[in-house]
């Protein structure tokens, strides 16, 4: 048998997820031929068809040649049925909100229900499914949804650590294996991606999006769907991808989940939207709504957004579901009762209701009123039935219940595999003083913190189907490392947090936050003791899993009391130490940065984490993450992002701001690691840019080069960055904008030219009247390795 190298194998499987063919996939050919119409040929398979010669009162005559459109089936549909369709369910099984529903199969039977989520497993998956495609009147199958979002049962880091790999193809790939282990698990509908953009880390729900920037956000938006969707829906591998949450929601006042959102149109065309409406081109197939208002209405009853701006404008005519009980939720908005905002959110285009049952307990009603017409019944059934189409239910309702596929396709040591080099991509190397990293495989570590030895505390928020005792711990991931070359001692030292009140809550889910039966100061004593004996302290420090996520914003982002009392006590003993620090987002760790030799910041890397943060602790992999949102100085800073607009007042230097400027008179404003950060174990060198002019007439497409050379003694990953600034526009321009990027691999000495090309588009923008404009005039432009430390150019639109 040939041994194939660790190294070789992971790059061969990371190889099986990415798809060569990047052209726009075929959904949309399946799709038209779909719409106009589905054959029906086996009579076991031919579920909608089967309910009309059984139940309709105008059939076809001929079972095996038939052809039957949706209309035909509309046709054939009551007013509840169709209403039935709009009625989406969650029996509890993963339970990720404040309700679940009642009589879950009885309602599929009466086919009151369009799909169900939050259920997994082939069998329990099936034995809905047969009720709604077996015992139902129409047979229509249905929708089995979840929350697969970063990895199904394989965890793959929490989206924000993803985005910090700047791989497009990486991150592809992981939508790819998520969907490959999802659909061999029953399902067909992730609720992925999440691509609000944020700009807040009090936000917990930060840690599911890709950061602050819309470009970059953009991109990883277009590279999920295609990774879900593939090539084609109907392949039993692949499944339909749901953008969310539209729109805005990621910029709540004071951080606070769910609290309201306010910002000008501009900011919402220019920094919040691009993200949606790449995901949106990328031929994503259903759209999620927000809990949040917009314009003071709440999104799931919005027309300006639903209807005006994502049907009309922007041409969607696929599936909208509502967040989570969102319809009623309304109410409580302060826009009616249950009759009145269900029709609102039917009039928005809104098609599907998540949990709330407003529109079926509503609907039959507002058109007997006249609040809502049969017209929009009819076109939100419809396109609940067009997605079923999408991915090929009305042939085989089975499709994604192939059992045998379970037991190959579920966390396979090649899933595994992929998973580990994944979450060594997302680490952020934010300080290495004195090369303190890479470890040296040898003398003896002190392995220090609560997060050391918590396998409970990989996978991070949302990983809904994660199974936390299969994840590798770091402990566990260290000693797989160092085997018997390195001493590794052990000492918890302190609790995650000790405020009972504080770990009660955060542990919903699971036992993430363990307060022991030690005294403190005991567990500080053992953890200085251990420090004492060793060589290099590791201090594994942070957030449990669901510090971070829906419902988990933080008012204070500091490392809690305990551990920051642990970690001044061990900074007194004078022997070097590195931060391994576990977050769902940017914490504020400016007495850490100044106090320690390295920090590592390793997010939530999943399954495999343990042995991610072992391959990068000990040099196996160089680091090559960057971040993509700003860690602030303190929460008085927030919110803090390199595309800030610049005030009229501006301070931008290090040291004392003069009177009557833009700043605090007791922090700077440059946050503690600007966005795009992050260092690697070796150095990289940026030649003089050059422009390829300096002028561009109407039409024209220009080029701006660079050199980049690595100049130690390692391979690494770099990621390039280009960033433009509009000089004098129609409205105020933010200082900055990522407009460029490109991850390139050098080995040791060599250069390598990265070139981004400049056209009107990229310097084009949402003006005051929302017309996308490129104006004419100066233009900045910035390269280099992070938004801080860039060489500067200047060309001019004519
Ligand atoms: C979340 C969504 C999620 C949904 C279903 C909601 O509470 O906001 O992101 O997809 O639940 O689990």
């Amino acid at each position: 048998m040939i041994e194939m190298s660790f190294a070789n194998a992971k790059s061969m499987y990371r190889q099986e997820f990415i798809t060569a063919d990047r052209s726009p996939h075929k959904k949309l050919l399946f799709k038209l031929a779909v719409t106009i119409f589905f054959a029906v040929f086996a009579s076991q398979t031919s579920f909608a068809f089967q309910a009309i010669t059984q139940d309709a009162a105008t059939q076809t005559d001929d079972v095996k040649t038939a052809i039957v459109s949706i209309d035909e089936l509309m046709a054939n549909m009551t007013l509840e049925e169709k209403i039935g369709q709009l009625n989406l369910l969650t029996p509890g099984g993963a339970v990720t909100g404040t309700s679940v529903s009642k009589d879950v199969a009885s309602k599929i039977a009466a086919g009151n229900v369009g799909g169900v989520f939050g259920i997994r497993g082939i069998d329990r998956v099936r034995q809905l499914q047969e009720i709604a495609a077996e015992q139902s009147r129409l047979k229509i199958p249905l929708l089995t949804g979840m929350d697969v979002i970063h990895g199904h049962e394989t965890i793959f880091p929490i989206p924000l650590a993803l985005s910090c790999s700047w791989d497009m193809e990486l991150i592809e790939a992981t939508a790819k294996a998520a969907a490959k282990e999802a659909t061999a698990d029953g399902l067909m509908w992730t609720f992925s991606p999440m691509v609000d953009i944020a700009r807040d880390p009090r936000w917990g729900r930060i840690a599911e999006g890709a950061g602050e920037d819309p470009f970059l956000g953009s991109a990883i938006a277009a590279a999920m769907v295609r990774g879900y969707q593939g090539e084609d829906l109907t392949s039993p591998t692949t499944m339909l991808s749901c953008v969310k949450h539209f729109a805005n929601y990621g910029a709540p006042e004071g951080g606070r989940d769910y609290a309201t959102v306010d910002m000008s149109q501009v900011r919402m065309h220019n920094e919040y939207l691009p993200p949606y409406k790449a995901a949106i081109d990328a031929g994503v197939g259903s759209v999620m709504t927000s809990f949040n208002v917009v314009d003071y209405i709440p999104a799931s009853g919005n027309q300006a957004l639903f209807k005006d701006l994502l049907r009309d404008r922007w041409g969607f005519d696929e599936l909208v579901v509502t967040d989570y009980t969102s319809i009623n939720e309304m109410t409580a908005h302060g826009l009616g009762d249950l009759q009145r905002v269900s029709a609102m959110a039917l009039n928005a285009a809104v098609d599907m209701d998540m949990v709330g049952e407003g529109f079926f307990r509503t609907l039959k009603q507002s058109l007997e009123a006249g609040d809502v017409t049969q017209a929009q019944i009819d076109a939100a059934c419809r396109r609940v039935l067009q997605a079923k189409a999408d991915l090929g239910l009305f042939e085989d309702a089975y499709r994604y219940c192939d059992a045998e596929r379970g037991k190959t396709d579920i966390l396979s040591e090649s899933n595994r595999n992929f998973a580990r080099e994944v979450a060594a991509q997302s680490f952020v190397l934010l300080k290495n003083e004195e090369k303190t990293l890479p470890l040296k495989k040898q003398g003896t570590i002190g392995l220090i913190g609560p997060l050391a030895d918590s396998s409970q505390n990989m996978l991070g928020t949302w990983s809904v189907s994660g199974d936390a005792k299969k994840s590798v711990s770091v402990m566990a991931g260290m000693k797989q490392a160092v085997g018997d070359d390195v001493e590794i001692l052990y000492a918890k030292g302190c609790n995650i947090s000790d405020d009972p009140a504080f770990a009660k809550r955060v542990n919903t889910f699971a036992q993430e936050i363990v307060i022991s039966d030690l005294d403190a100061d005991e567990m500080i004593k053992e953890a200085i003791e251990v420090a004492r004996k060793s060589d290099v302290v590791v201090a594994v420090m942070g957030e449990s899993s669901n510090m971070s996520g829906e419902s988990s914003s933080m008012a204070d982002i500091r490392l809690q009391p305990a551990q920051r009392k642990l970690l001044k006590a061990l900074a007194k003993i004078e022997k070097p130490i590195v931060l391994v620090l576990f977050n769902g987002r940017p914490m504020t760790i400016k007495w850490e940065s100044e106090n320690m030799d390295a920090i590592l910041d390793v997010w939530f890397g999943g399954t495999e984490a343990g042995n991610a943060v072992a391959d990068v602790l000990f040099g196996e992999v160089n680091p090559g993450g960057k971040l993509t949102t700003s860690f602030p100085v303190s929460v008085g800073q927030i919110p803090v992002y390199h595309s800030m607009l610049n005030s009229g007042r501006p301070y931008n230097g290090d040291g004392d701001a003069p009177k009557f400027t833009s700043n605090y008179l007791d922090i700077p404003n440059k946050p503690l690691y600007a966005f795009g950060h992050g260092l690697s174990y070796t150095t990289f060198e940026y030649g003089p840019p050059t422009l390829t002019q300096t002028e561009i007439n109407d039409g024209e497409t220009i080029y701006v080069s660079i050199e980049v050379t690595n100049t130690g003694d390692r391979a690494g990953t770099e990621v390039v960055q280009m960033y433009l600034r509009d000089v004098a526009g129609s409205i105020s321009r933010p200082m900055k904008e990522l407009k460029g990027f490109e991850k390139i691999e050098l080995a040791p000495q060599e250069t390598k030219k990265v070139s981004f090309e400049i056209d009107q588009s990229l310097l084009s923008f949402f003006n005051s009247d929302l017309e996308f404009v490129a104006e004419p005039g100066m233009f900045e432009l910035f390269i280099g390795g992070n938004s801080v430390d860039v060489q500067k150019l200047e060309f001019e639109l004519k």
